[in-house]
Order: C-alpha cells, then sequence, then structure tokens
C-alpha cells in the first residue's frame, strides 16, 4: 500500500518570517494527517522552517541540489548543505527549471544521484508540454524523461524516489488535467518504471500529480488508482488551501 505523499512547493515565495508564520499556522492543523506532508521553501528559508518543523509530522524539502559536492558553482547549493540543515526531501528536475534555467534530462540525472549519495529523497518531475500532448507525444516525452532521469539508478535506491507528473500547461494556469488523464499518465509512468525495474519496484513507487491542485479537486485525483498525492503549488502558500488539500 503506497502512502499518499502532498508536497507544497513554494517555489520563490515567502520570507523565512513568513514561512514560520505559515508552519505556525499548518502545524495544529495537519498533525492528524494520514498521509505524509512536506513543505519545500526556498534556500534561504530552510533553517528557519526546519526549526519550525521539529517535533512536528511536517517534513521539510529543498526546491533544487546541484550535483557536485562543493566547488565555483555560484548560485548552487550542495547536498551536503541541505543534509546539514535538516532537509529531507528536494525537488529535481521541476518544469520551471527545465524552461528557464535550462536544465536537461542530463543535469536532472546528475542531481538525482548527489541527492541520494547524500541520503535526500527526490520529488523527480515530469511532464509534457501543451504542444506535446496536442501532438499525442505525451507518452514518448514521459518515458524520455523518466528513462533518462533514472538513468543508473539501482533498485535500491528507487525505494527512496518519488516521481511527480506535472503536466506544464496545468501549473499555476488553474487548468488542471482531467482526472482520468492525470491517472492514465501516471499508470504510464508506472509501467515505465516497470519496464525498468520490476512490477514490484513499479508498484511500490510513489507518483504525485501536481499542476492546479486545490481542495476542491483534490478528492478526486486522489482517488485514482495511480496518483499518490500531489505537488501542490499556488494552493501551498494559504494554510487553509494546503490542508484542505491534506484532508482532500
Ligand atoms: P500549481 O504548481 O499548483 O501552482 O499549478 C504546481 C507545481 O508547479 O508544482
Amino acid at each position: 500500500m503506497r502512502r499518499k505523499i502532498i508536497a507544497g512547493n513554494w517555489k520563490m515565495n515567502k520570507t523565512p518570517s513568513e514561512g514560520v508564520n505559515l508552519i505556525n499556522e499548518l502545524k495544529p492543523l495537519v498533525k492528524d494527517a494520514d498521509v505524509e506532508v512536506v513543505v519545500c521553501p526556498t534556500f534561504v528559508c530552510l533553517p528557519a522552517v526546519v526549526e519550525a518543523t521539529r517535533g512536528t509530522n511536517i517534513k521539510v524539502g529543498a526546491q533544487n541540489i546541484h550535483w557536485a559536492d562543493n566547488g565555483a558553482f555560484t548560485g548552487e547549493i550542495s547536498g551536503e548543505m541541505l543534509k546539514e540543515v535538516g532537509v529531507e526531501y528536494v525537488i529535481i528536475g521541476h518544469s520551471e527549471r527545465r524552461r528557464y534555467f535550462a536544465e536537461t534530462d542530463a543535469t536532472i540525472n546528475s542531481r538525482l544521484k548527489a541527492a541520494l549519495k547524500y541520503g535526500l529523497k527526490p520529488i523527480v518531475c515530469v511532464g509534457e508540454l501543451l504542444i506535446e500532448r496536442e501532438n499525442e507525444l505525451t507518452n514518448s516525452v514521459l518515458k524520455r524523461q523518466t528513462t533518462l532521469a533514472l538513468k543508473d539508478i539501482s533498485s535500491e535506491d528507487m525505494n527512496n524516489i518519488v516521481i511527480a507528473y506535472e503536466p506544464v500547461w496545468a501549473i499555476g494556469t488553474g487548468r488542471t488535467a482531467s482526472v482520468e488523464d492525470a491517472n492514465d499518465a501516471c499508470k504510464f509512468i508506472r509501467s515505465v518504471i516497470a519496464s525498468l525495474y520490476n512490477e514490484e519496484i513499479a508498484q511500490n513507487v510513489r507518483i504525485q500529480y501536481g499542476g492546479s491542485v486545490k481542495p476542491s479537486n483534490a478528492n478526486e485525483l486522489f482517488n485514482t488508482s495511480d496518483i499518490d498525492g500531489g505537488l501542490i503549488g499556488g494552493a501551498s502558500l494559504t494554510a487553509s488551501d494546503f490542508v484542505g488539500i491534506v484532508k482532500y
């Protein structure tokens, strides 16, 4: 039985004090949640948010990680730094990173290996553009992104990896994939993982849906065969919306 995981991707929002305020609001509201609850603030918020979540059921993730242990990589953050701050999860390959910061399938694979090396749990994002969906390329894009992201990743490491299916056209647009399309895509990604590894690993890997998830659509999205929770952007920025999704 896969435990659902609901992660808030705060993107470039919230100062450290605003982040702590949100955690303080969330704490009592999510303490009995059945699902795994994760928040992913910006790097500068991480120490304060890790501190604010101590002793609670809220876990903390970063929004990116560099592949090198250290060195001349201005503006980047290493796995060792994240680990020391107390981060547990890390988002890798978000479509905004692919689109605005030239992330490729190869850099995503390198970042994923760094996360695993430092014992961080990766949330690896995949998803098609609108034009790709319209041209019926969704499955081939998902297959390519999933296969290349997971290149040379062991079966054992697959136990710690979460995949997030995020159709790019549904992110921040208010347009959600239909429940059927979202579930079909997650099921397809699972079949790709089965072909790369085996059926047991595929059945155990958690696959989230992301893209305009709200309290009003979370229930139908998460009550499907293959969607194991969500990666939530806009609706993770206010306690009431995020809690509404966590308690779908
Ligand atoms: P959204 O973002 O919920 O604001 O659409 C989701 C994401 O980018 O992870």
